[in-house]
């Protein structure tokens, strides 16, 4: 059976939140536990047919620290940052034994060939690119150069391993589709077979900010709960999610009211989020209730998730040799495409 690839990275800029862990996190999962029948012949003349439970997709996780430091940062903490997201990966259920897990930065292959793509890409397409521009508005002091290239690596991060599959969020789309430029043009100019990635995507792939305004996001304050939020920092969160009366002819489309009715529906169901809407247009809502119930739900897909997580922070040498073994794997698949790549743009001999 021919595996399709699949990669996905996130950043070691903070915690992860539940926008990283429902829109990314929950997508490298499903791929990761979808198992099916195939079918093997066993050799040497023995025509018997045998069937085993097998994934069908080849997967590569990362922690994508070169796309971390474009902002300012911390390189002193910046180790354990990049440790953290491996250890938030492994305690929300990442399998080393079913997935390559491996730090981006570690298979320098996604640099060079990052190189070799950014021939195919204009200035241009890159100055208009939605993430450049907020990071521009966040930190107009360092707009440097790593920022714009930005999506040129996270397309050699994909196209490295000849990726099918991207679980990501929404709002990586705008990456994504430079990635399927990229890869078509470098197949168009080169007779290169890369495959032109899509997202995989999960019912959180926008997961809204606590705020009421726009996305659950890192860089905003107030905007998200961590994945290690205790009970009562969810619940102190959650109280100051902006609300209503409670009652009205329609339900909210937008604002803070809107942001719970969707948290509802991804952590109690569809079935309670309609109940809930039901309620605004009739007797009215109690948020009081509303939200101590959210947090319940949201604490109790949580919990399991801390604790394999303080197991996993005592056995540091157990984190270190899959990092390890994570990189040598990547490295592998990476390095052949990058000989490809090299070849057909005629920068090694054929022999
Ligand atoms: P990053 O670190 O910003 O986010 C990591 C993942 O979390 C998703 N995400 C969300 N999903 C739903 N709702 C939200 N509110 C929300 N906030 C964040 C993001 O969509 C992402 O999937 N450029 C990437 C990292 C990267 C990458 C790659 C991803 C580098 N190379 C190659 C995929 C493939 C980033 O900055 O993600």
């Amino acid at each position: 059976m021919n595996k399709k690839r699949v990669l996905s990275g996130i950043r070691a800029n903070g915690r992860l939140h539940l926008g990283n862990y429902l829109g990314a996190v929950k997508g490298m999962l499903e791929l990761q536990n979808n198992l099916e029948y195939e079918t093997f012949s066993i050799p040497r003349g023995n025509d018997l047919l045998r069937q085993l439970k097998t994934n069908q997709y080849d997967l590569f996780y990362m922690v994508a620290d070169l796309h971390s430091i474009n902002v300012p940062y911390n390189p002193k903490g910046f180790q354990q940052a990049v440790r953290e997201v491996v250890l938030d990966y492994l305690a929300a259920g990442l399998d080393p034994q079913k997935c390559t897990l491996f730090i981006q930065s570690h298979v320098p292959e996604h640099v060079e060939l990052s190189y070799l793509f950014s021939t195919t890409v204009t200035v241009a397409r890159m100055l208009h690119l939605p993430t450049y521009k907020e990071k521009v508005k966040q930190h107009p002091e360092n707009v440097n150069m790593a920022l714009l290239y930005y999506p040129v690596l996270m397309a050699a991060d994909i196209l490295a391993y000849k990726s099918n599959l991207v679980p990501v969020g929404d709002d990586q789309l705008p990456h994504l589709e430079v990635a399927r430029e990229i890869a078509r043009k470098m197949n168009d100019t080169y007779g290169l077979d890369f495959p032109e990635p899509e997202q995989f995507k999960t019912k959180g792939s926008r997961v809204p900010s606590l705020t009421g305004e726009g996305k659950m996001s890192k860089s905003v304050e107030g905007s998200y709960i961590n994945l290690t939020d205790d009970i009562k920092t969810i619940k102190k969160k959650l109280a100051a999610v902006p609300t209503d009366s409670g009652q009205g002819e329609k339900v909210p489309e937008t604002g803070g009211v809107a942001a719970l009715l969707q948290l509802v529906e991804l952590f109690q169901g569809f079935a309670k989020k309609e109940e809930y809407e039901r309620q605004y247009v009739a007797s009215g809502v109690q948020y009081r209730v509303l939200k101590e119930e959210l947090t319940e739900a949201i604490y109790k897909e949580l919990e399991p998730i801390q604790e394999r997580r303080s197991e996993l922070e005592k056995d540091k040498g157990k984190v270190d040799r899959i990092i390890e073994e994570g990189a040598k794997k990547a490295r592998e698949v990476a390095s052949q495409t990058l000989q490809e790549v090299k070849l057909a743009m005629g920068l090694i001999m054929i022999h």
